[in-house]
């Protein structure tokens, strides 16, 4: 898991000299299936070997139950989402004066971009020379061991799948391959 991470970083630090020119657009269609869920785009469906939604693109979603209960990772998103983003960002994705809302962001940014700026961070230079600064976080496993889900969080905030309500009242279970993921993410 460390040695991904660290890849995936390495690769990252290469793409995000990229970024700023071009991002890929990408779909934020929400679909609702027959039992009533809502997912992001078309075609997705639960890894049991990952304990997590993915689309049929391979990047990884959400699934929120009509009830309103969100899939495990999406929650634990939330949870990450607050205690290293939003100081930034506004709670709930809603931006601030100092940072954008990701909840618009997310309308544009697909989901490799996203996890190249988060990882290599970004610096841009106003025309008054007035710096704005996204940190990279590729070293902190804080943020990257859980990145995924801070991804699909914002990503049904930005669907409009999930309103401003705040911590989300019910949670899927934890799947064992999310638990054994993390750990060794975080011990790694
Ligand atoms: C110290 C403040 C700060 C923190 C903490 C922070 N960010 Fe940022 N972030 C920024 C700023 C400022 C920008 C805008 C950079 C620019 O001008 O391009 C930004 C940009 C971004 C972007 C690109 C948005 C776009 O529209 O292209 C993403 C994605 C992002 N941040 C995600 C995150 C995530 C996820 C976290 C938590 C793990 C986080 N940020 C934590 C300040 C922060």
């Amino acid at each position: 898991m460390t040695k991904f991470w660290k890849a995936l970083s390495a690769t990252a630090l290469i793409a995000g000299s990229v970024l700023i020119g071009g991002v890929s657009m990408v779909s934020a269609e929400a679909t609702k299936t027959d039992d009533g869920s809502v997912v992001a785009g078309k075609g997705a469906e639960f890894d049991e070997d990952e304990g997590k939604w993915f689309l049929e693109s391979g990047d990884p979603t959400y699934r929120i139950k009509e009830d309103g209960t969100v899939d495990f990772l999406t929650y634990r998103g939330f949870q990450r989402y607050h205690a290293e983003c939003h100081v930034c960002h506004g709670p709930e994705g809603v931006g601030s004066t100092y940072a954008p809302a990701l909840i618009d962001s997310l309308k544009k940014l697909s989901y490799s971009d996203f996890i190249g700026v988060v990882a290599s961070g970004r610096t841009v230079k106003f025309s008054n020379g007035e710096l704005s600064v996204m940190p990279a976080f590729g070293d902190n496993v804080n943020v990257m061991c859980f990145l995924d889900g801070i991804y699909t969080y914002l990503k049904a905030r930005s669907d409009g799948s999930l309103g401003r309500i705040g911590r989300p009242a019910s949670k899927d279970p934890k799947p064992k391959a999310v638990g054994e993921a993390e750990s060794a993410c975080l011990d790694g």
